[in-house]
């Protein structure tokens, strides 16, 4: 891609960008959250059309306007919010749209399932072709969009944030399988925020800041900090040290659960929080982590059991019940379930405190939009204005205002499930402070995070979860590394 530049209306987001990729390799591209990482691929795949530049492949200039153009150039990107049908088999998704016909014009299902097991037998994946996509595991629709991808003979594939819904175990069948596509003369460009997967997978690095192009290195002459560097613009320290913090460890605690359980996933969890206390959660996935959040804050049926909030017993059966007991969620899925994504930034920011906002019978505007450029200006969010449509701002930048929306509203408790996922390096530590300094005005803290660094850094004690019940409470000072706490998560 040559000199590619691209505005909307008026605002250049991609300034004369170059990017190559060659044959066989694993390019990442890099860049803070809305530096146009997604817009670039974006072009690449015929989403958008670039105002300016050229898309120029094995020596041949070609036009890309449709998806279809991509495909024929032999391209697929493989989207983060999964594009599969989770109610129909591994082979009927892979073949989705494009079904083998037998001379009936009737589905034949025998021929996909025999095409589904030739991928799959070449990517090395240990799932059958009749499996239901929804009985499987997150890191198995991801290998079914490949399949998918390379059913349609891509050789150029894209992957936007792959791993930010893996566990450990799946990110390494996810490598292992890039790299036999690598071998196999495969082209892949990996978006990622996880520095520590770049070094291990990708050859060469591409970097953006603010749509302009940075620098390519390869990987393997340049190092962690060069790489931040360019991505921040500044020299920058990421690492993450948990700070003591005092909290009252002996008096009544802000939230208080007892014997709580919720279909299969969360069985007779008992836990206690201290006023400005933070307790992480650990565990792999699957384990009930995510689901425990759920059943407290009223999204899935609590079976039985008791929750506490400030020694006051609540019912909660549904998310105003908790809302209305102090009780926050911040899902982990915030495209989904945390945005209203044809509201602007300000509208989704103050939805949950409009009522706080209330002058009489109108909203106060002025200090709406306070609170709103507050919030846009301590989470670094890359706006145009705070009434910019929020379906309009990066992947990474819609993360940040749902995060902005609850800490706006200033909950008692509030629990956090991966509250960094798809944040670029500069915002996580930037988040990181804004939770600790949450907890610090006696709040309760119960945050979920499968990044070990970022779970120590914020957690006062840490409570590792397997198969719906918690299993060991470690206190801080206990851990001495993260592979102690990793070895007591794989340890069940
Ligand atoms: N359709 C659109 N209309 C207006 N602005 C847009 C549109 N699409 C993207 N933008 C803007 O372009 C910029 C780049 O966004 P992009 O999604 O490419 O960022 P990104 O590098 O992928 O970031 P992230 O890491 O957060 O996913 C952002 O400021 C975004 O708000
Ligand atoms: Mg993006």
């Amino acid at each position: 891609m040559k000199n590619i530049s691209k505005a909307f209306n008026g605002i250049t987001v991609l300034d004369k960008v170059d990017f190559s990729l060659r044959k066989g390799e694993v390019h990442a591209l890099m860049g803070g959250n809305g530096a146009g990482k997604s817009t670039l691929m974006k072009i690449l795949t015929g989403v958008y059309s670039a105002d300016q530049g050229e898309i120029i492949i094995e020596g041949k200039p070609v036009s890309i306007n449709s998806f279809d153009d991509a495909k024929v150039n032999n391209i697929s990107m493989i989207f983060q919010e999964f594009s599969l049908i989770p109610t129909l088999t591994v082979a009927q998704n892979i073949f989705l749209a494009r079904e083998q016909k037998n001379s009936l014009g009737l589905l034949n299902d025998k021929e996909s399932e025999k095409r589904t097991e030739e991928l799959l037998n070449e990517l090395g994946v240990n799932i059958k072709p009749t499996d239901i996509v929804q009985n499987l595991g997150v890191g198995y629709w991801q290998m079914t969009e490949i399949a998918k991808a390379l059913s349609q003979d891509a050789k150029i594939l894209i992957m936007d944030e792959p791993t930010s819904s893996l566990t450990k175990n799946e990110t390494e069948v996810l490598f292992t399988i890039i790299n036999e596509l690598k071998a196999k003369d495969y082209s892949i460009i990996y978006i990622s925020h996880r520095m520590d997967e770049i070094f291990q997978i990708c050859d060469r690095i591409t970097i953006l800041r603010d749509g302009k192009y940075i620098t390519t290195e390869k990987c393997s002459e340049t190092d962690l900090d060069s790489v931040i560097k360019h991505i921040v613009g500044k020299e920058f320290d990421q690492a993450f040290e948990w700070q003591e913090r005092p909290y009252s460890a002996d008096g009544p605690p802000v939230f208080e659960v007892k014997n709580l359980s919720a279909g299969e996933k969360v069985q007779n969890v008992n836990l206690k929080i201290q006023p400005g206390e933070i307790v992480g959660i650990a565990g792999l996935m699957g384990s009930g982590r995510t689901e425990l959040m759920r059943c407290l804050f009223g999204i899935d049926r609590i079976d039985s059991g008791e929750v506490f909030v400030e020694g006051k017993k609540h019912t909660i059966k549904n998310a105003g019940d908790a809302i209305a007991a102090g009780i926050t969620l911040i899902p982990e899925d915030r495209r989904m379930q945390g945005l209203v994504l044809q509201h602007s930034v300000k509208d989704n920011m103050i939805l949950p405190i409009l009522s706080k906002l209330k002058k009489g019978l109108f909203v106060d505007n002025r200090r709406a939009n306070d609170i709103s450029k507050r919030f846009v200006e301590k989470l670094n969010i890359k706006t145009d204005d705070i009434f910019k449509q929020s379906n309009l701002l990066s992947g990474g930048n819609q993360q940040k205002i749902v995060l902005a929306k609850w800490l706006a509203h200033d909950p008692t408790v509030l629990l956090l499930d991966e509250p960094t996922i798809g944040v670029d390096i500069g915002a996580k530590t930037e988040i990181i402070d804004i939770i600790r300094e949450m907890a610090d005005s006696g709040k309760a803290i119960l945050v979920v995070s499968s990044e070990l660094p970022e779970l120590l850094a914020l957690s006062d004690r840490v409570l590792v979860m397997h198969e719906g019940q918690i299993k060991k409470e470690m206190k801080r000072t206990e851990i001495n590394s993260e592979e102690e706490l990793e070895y007591a998560i794989q340890g069940f």
